[in-house]
């Protein structure tokens, strides 16, 4: 409310009198933009707090808006302490920054998203900092490759492209014989298939970071990530040097993902669903000599996935049989008109990207044709199969 009455609507228009009436209540909470955050007076601004949510001091460092979602994916995740980045990679990048010095080794699986590889390879390289990539299906390899330099292990599940489910439970219990701090890319299971930090056999990553982009978002039309901890230390760590880098994110993005996180959990099972259907459809054809979705029996990790996991994403690729050239599977990803040709997932129209794997991972895949990956989308199942059997026609020929 102003003190400042004037007769200047230049004045009166920013400096108003009204103020509507509190107790406002809707479904969805409300959406605070800010930059500046005005201060009572100056005992106010001297005792301002930047580390606790008790209060607001700057637009960066929170308002209810970003607090509301923080809170959301804390709970989500099973943690207590959420930041907000505005990209999944972003945070792959604050869990890098944060925690790595000059002389320490970075561990990456072999098959982890992609730019969070090309980030180490590139600036974190250039900062001295060293990595090397891993198998993620080899716990015993990993307690070989870590020595005294190593601080930080990421983990994804399942493997970016090739999906193969790891033994997290195992790399985790590695990592912390040897005092390795652990990262989980959690965008995969969204808080929804398992559990971070209760995983079977005990064990807890230390930190879990999703692509807010992908299911909490669910409409293709959000960039945002978000980095959660359960250890007050570890969390201001992260928290400062979040601050430092100035890494915020808008109100209306927020309010987009805070508005898609009630149906969350009916998107996730209804993609999932739909994606086993096809990927089940797609492992009879001819056409196609591997179905990688990593719970359908056969894939890779298939037996870790069925440990460690009550649902799976809209997500699988498929490696077709190496008979066919590069060219051919252009052609059938070309003739599939409800699947379009985008990069991301668990947006609502579904999704395909063909692969050349060669140059994708440090050691060799056992892959020898082209490899195509599907994101499943909400249309119809029945118009996703028709659509995926007249693509195969029109490039192979046959039924
Ligand atoms: C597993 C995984 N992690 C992180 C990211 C990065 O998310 P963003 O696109 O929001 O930077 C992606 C995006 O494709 C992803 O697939």
């Amino acid at each position: 409310m102003t003190t400042h009455p004037s007769v200047d609507p230049a004045t009166s228009l920013i400096h108003h009198a009204y103020t509507p009436p509190g107790g406002f209540c809707a479904v969805q909470p409300g959406v605070f933009k800010a930059s500046t955050v005005i201060f009572q007076n100056t005992a106010a601004l001297r005792a301002r707090n930047w580390k606790e949510k008790t209060g607001y001091t700057y637009g960066l460092h929170g308002t209810p808006t970003t607090f509301t979602l923080e809170e959301r994916i804390a709970t989500l995740e099973g943690g207590t302490h959420t930041l907000l980045l505005p990209s999944g990679l972003a945070a792959i990048a604050l869990v890098d920054l944060a925690l790595l010095d000059s002389g320490d080794e970075l561990l990456i699986p072999d098959n982890a998203y992609g730019p969070g590889k090309e980030l180490a390879r590139n600036e974190l390289a250039r900062w001295g900092i060293a990595h090397r990539f891993y198998d993620a299906m080899d716990p015993d390899a990993l307690t070989r490759m870590i020595g005294p330099q190593t601080r930080l292990l990421w983990l994804e599940a399942p493997g970016s492209v090739t999906m193969e489910f790891p033994d997290l439970c195992a790399l985790v219990r590695v990592a912390r014989a040897k005092g390795v701090m652990t990262a989980l890319d959690n965008t995969w299971g969204a808080g929804i298939a398992f559990d971070p930090f209760a995983l079977p056999g005990g064990q807890a990553v230390d930190i879990s970071m999703q692509a807010l982009t992908k299911y909490p978002s669910g409409g293709a039309d959000v960039l945002m990530g978000s980095v959660t901890s359960r250890d007050e230390t570890l969390h201001l760590k992260l928290k400062f040097s979040h601050m430092r880098l100035g890494w915020g994110v808008g109100a209306n993005d927020v309010e987009l993902v805070l508005r898609a996180l009630p149906t969350l959990a009916l998107r996730y099972a209804a993609q999932d669903r739909a994606a086993r259907t096809l990927a089940e459809w797609l492992a009879q054809r001819g056409e196609i000599a591997r179905v990688l979705h990593p719970a359908l029996p056969g894939s890779p990790g298939f037996a870790h996935w069925q440990e460690t996991c009550r649902a799976a994403a809209g997500l699988f690729s498929v490696v077709f049989d190496a008979r066919y050239a590069s060219e051919e599977v252009d052609a059938f990803v070309d003739a599939l008109r409800l699947f379009r040709i985008g990069y991301s997932w668990a947006g609502p129209v579904s999704l395909v990207v063909p692969y050349h794997l060669q140059g994708m991972r440090s050691q060799p895949t056992p892959y020898a044709g082209v490899l195509v990956r599907f994101s499943i989308g909400f249309e119809a199942v029945e118009d996703l199969l028709a659509d995926l059997r007249q693509a195969l026609r029109v490039a192979f020929g046959g039924v």
